[in-house]
């Protein structure tokens, strides 16, 4: 199978990536910056929002991934996850065989957060599309928070968090996402399938500055910042980079109200052993990996 995959480069992205590999499907992936193709993997150079090029993209493939968000893109998530990624979807009808979109859990058209309002829109596009799809709807990735908290933490022996109120989040491993959506191409128990993929274990920012006080067994402290802060560069940020905005308001979100699933029948449909986000976290802490 020829199979696209558009957010190659990113943190869920490269572990769907290394899974392709392994596999006999021939692999192209979009990227907005030029990299050299190898034997299996043919990079192309180009961004989502050049609507005039989706064709030419879409030439010969079967399948197509799609795992990018607009936050840092300088025209937001309106034009990224919004109006060019249903743009592609629309050009992908009729020839692509099926479609596999990463969505998060908390999308939907009642959402007071704009990404998710605009993810739940595209999700719904994808579903009225007629194409074969698959949608997976993921909380945080464990890899994500790691990079930009966990292993801050550990280094500096200081946590941040805004607000004060102890709001809960579950985590999911990329590694663990990355097997489902390779298990998921063009098997139809995932045909026409919108799956949350879940975990039974969550935390709070005060579970989760102890649990890394055990792993670098040294102490954290929980610094916690005045939500105002974050409100101040929503409306500073919304003209000027209308995406930092749009993710500094799901911030504000996520300090008071958390983002979790625990549906975690997925797993069990397509047969995936989970891993869980704490043995993601010991063992980058172990081997001092990002
Ligand atoms: N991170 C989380 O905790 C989390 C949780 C739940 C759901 N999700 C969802 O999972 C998906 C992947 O998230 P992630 O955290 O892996 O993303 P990420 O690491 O921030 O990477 C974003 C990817 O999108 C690509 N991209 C962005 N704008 C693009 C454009 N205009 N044209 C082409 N490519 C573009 C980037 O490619 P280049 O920079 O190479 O162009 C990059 O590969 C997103 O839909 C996100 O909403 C994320």
């Amino acid at each position: 199978m020829n199979i696209l995959l558009l957010g190659g480069t990113g943190t869920l992205g490269k572990a769907i990536l290394s899974k392709l590999a392994q596999t006999d499907h021939s692999i192209s992936v979009l990227s907005r910056n030029a990299r050299s193709s190898t034997e299996n993997i043919r990079w192309i150079t180009g961004d989502l929002a050049d609507e005039n090029e989706h064709q030419k993209w879409l030439k010969n493939q079967d399948i197509v991934i799609a795992s990018v968000h607009g936050f840092f893109h300088p025209k937001g998530t309106q034009k990224i996850d919004g109006d060019s990624l249903r743009k592609f979807m629309d050009r992908a009808r009729g020839k692509i065989k099926h479609f596999i979109y990463i969505s998060i859990c908390n999308a939907n058209l009642d959402s007071s957060v704009k990404v998710w309002r605009i993810k739940g829109e595209t999700e719904i596009h994808l579903r009225r599309s007629g194409m074969d799809y698959t949608i997976f709807k993921p909380p945080i990735f464990a890899e994500t928070w790691w990079k930009y908290s966990g292993k801050k933490a550990i280094e500096t022996g200081r946590f941040f968090r805004f607000g004060d109120l102890p709001s809960e989040n579950s985590y999911i491993s990329v590694e663990s996402i990355a097997e489902l959506v390779t298990k998921s191409i063009n098997n139809p128990i995932a045909r026409d399938r919108t799956f949350f993929i879940g975990s039974d274990q969550t935390y709070t920012d005060q579970d989760l500055v102890k649990l890394m006080e055990t792993f670098a067994n040294r102490s954290i402290r929980l610094i916690q910042l005045p939500k105002i802060l974050l409100h101040f560069g929503y409306y500073l940020t919304r003209w000027i980079r209308p995406g930092i905005s749009e993710f500094l308001e799901m911030m504000l979100w996520l300090t008071e109200h958390g983002i979790y699933t625990d549906d975690t029948k997925v797993f069990d449909l397509l047969g995936v052993y989970p891993l869980s986000a704490e043995s993601v976290w010991q063992a980058k802490q172990r081997t001092k990996a990002e």
